[in-house]
């Protein structure tokens, strides 16, 4: 059966000693208090903090991830990080389409989808992430939306290569408003992006798919969110950024 998942997703936060304070303390926490080891456990931190977290975890509890990488393999991009070079750096995972980047950096389908195929070159796994805009949901759109988002990136993959993604549900209306969708509006929009994949790659691939929820996760209402059946977990900004916030969330997975 499907893992369930907990990643942090830091954004640019921390510095580096505040950054590497943070990854140990979410280590000691995960190990004092054993947690349930069916539970993926990721951490999305700046990258410059990457080679050195890696360093002090427990790299076989908790995995690195990017939070986005190039779309090329390598050479003349400036201030661009190549797959190969996150990999180097200790990163497991890549979160690519996050909203932040659709809106702020212009990151369309087709550089999205160059983007997995990149990562999965590298052996990497990527947290490919959708979700619709307010006044989407609004138009009764945001279905027609977040499966266009799949099927524009990730619907050219092979089977063998779609089994290696995550997919990461994350409502834009959601995203460090405070505003969550409620479990049941996670659990609608789980439940039917489980059934696209269904009907493309079959009910194997779409059964042992993780798809994370991320929109103002909080300890107050990781429980309910992740009690939905489709719902494997979450993604999390703001409460990732507290030892003990995001070490609750992980325990209710
Ligand atoms: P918040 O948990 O701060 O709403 O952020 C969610 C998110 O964007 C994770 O990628």
């Amino acid at each position: 059966m499907r893992k369930k998942i907990v990643a942090g997703n830091w954004k640019m936060n921390t510095s580096l000693s505040e950054g590497v304070a943070l990854a140990c303390e979410i280590d000691r926490l995960v190990k004092k208090n054993k947690i349930n080891h069916e539970t993926g456990i990721i951490i999305a931190p700046p990258m410059t903090h990457t080679a050195l977290i890696n360093m002090v975890i427990d790299n076989d509890r908790i995995c690195i991830a990017a939070q986005n990488c190039a779309c090329k393999e390598e050479g003349a991009f400036t201030g661009e990080l190549s797959a190969s070079i996150l990999k180097s750096a200790g990163c497991k995972a890549v979160i690519i389409g996050h909203s932040e980047r659709r809106a702020y950096y212009s990151e369309t389908d087709e550089i999205l989808k160059k983007k997995v195929n990149i990562v999965l070159t590298n052996k990497l796994r990527p947290i490919f992430c959708c979700g619709e805009q307010l006044e989407e949901r609004k138009k009764n759109n945001h279905f027609e939306i977040v499966k266009n988002q799949i099927v524009n990136a990730i619907f050219d993959l092979s089977k063998n290569d779609f089994s290696k993604l995550i997919i990461a549900y994350e409502p834009v209306w959601a995203i460090g408003t405070g505003v969550t969708a409620t479990a049941e509006q996670a659990q609608e929009m789980h439940a039917f992006i489980r059934k696209i994949v269904e009907n493309k790659y079959g009910k194997i691939i779409a059964n042992n798919l993780t798809i994370l929820y991320g929109g103002s996760v909080k300890p107050t209402n990781a429980k309910e969110i992740f009690a939905k059946p489709d719902v494997d977990g979450g993604l999390i900004g703001g409460a990732a950024l507290k030892a003990d916030n995001f070490y609750k969330i992980i325990r209710e997975a």
